[in-house]
């Protein structure tokens, strides 16, 4: 199918699902509560911190992954938009529209911005961006530490409106783990965003199985729900 025909046939059937909300951002969260799921052995992804996120979004980015010596893909980062789906209705709706973002990202032309894939969903039920997620180096600059950044989006203005993570739980996606990145819970280090953060709903992500020492790094589509708990926001 052409790119476009697909995006109109997608959109069509997300304005179904999504009609018309009264408002289209920043909904009140406090009645959400999530369910975590546990790994295959039963260890399960992390308990929340409190019972409801305050920040609900959907990451419409790239994992990031260098070739090692070994032939072996490693990560180096990622970067994604990240957009408010606070007035979904219902938990189902926050599956669907992850999906609905990977599926239209995945067919994008190669030239394509994650903000340009998360502008065109808008044209149709005005999603708000609420910031964007990127790695830094950390302090001894060796290692990267993922960040979530709303201070030059739905946060402008609030310096502290940002929350670096470590990670606490990963399990595999419960859904084609080979194809969908690990779902995540992490605990803030910096920032007053959160205290809490989970990576969920995964699409895509995952590299190659193998590569040849010395190729260059790669970049894969993917897309997924980021729940933030706790913050001074
Ligand atoms: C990951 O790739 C994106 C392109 O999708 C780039 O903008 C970003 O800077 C990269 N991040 C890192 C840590 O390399």
């Amino acid at each position: 199918m052409q790119f476009a025909s697909l995006l109109v046939t997608l959109f069509a059937s997300t304005y179904i699902v999504f009609a018309a909300p009264a408002k289209t951002s920043h909904c009140d969260l406090s009645h959400v509560s999530l369910n975590f799921p546990t790994s295959p052995t039963g260890t399960p992804l992390a308990t929340a911190i409190a019972p409801a996120p305050k920040f609900l979004g959907v990451g419409v980015g790239t994992q990031n992954y260098t070739c090692s010596a070994a032939g072996t893909y490693t990560s180096a980062g990622a970067y994604a938009e990240i957009f408010d789906v606070s007035c979904l209705p219902t938990k189902d709706s926050y599956a669907s529209i992850t999906r609905l973002a990977f599926d239209v990202w995945k067919i994008a032309p190669k030239s394509w911005t994650p903000a340009e894939v998360v502008k065109t969903l808008s044209e149709l039920h005005s999603p708000v961006v609420l910031g964007q997620h990127y790695f830094i180096s950390n302090v001894a600059g060796t290692a990267l530490s993922p960040k979530w950044d709303f201070t030059s989006a739905s946060e402008a203005g609030h310096t502290d409106a940002f929350v670096v993570g470590a990670k606490t739980g990963d399990i595999p996606a419960p859904i084609n783990p080979a194809e969908n990145i690990d779902w995540l819970s992490l605990s803030g280090t910096s920032g007053d965003l959160a205290n809490q953060i989970f990576r969920l709903e995964t699409n895509g992500g995952q590299p190659p199985s193998s590569c040849t020492p010395g190729s260059p790094e790669i970049f894969i589509r993917y897309s997924s729900l980021y729940a933030f708990y706790g913050g001074s926001f």
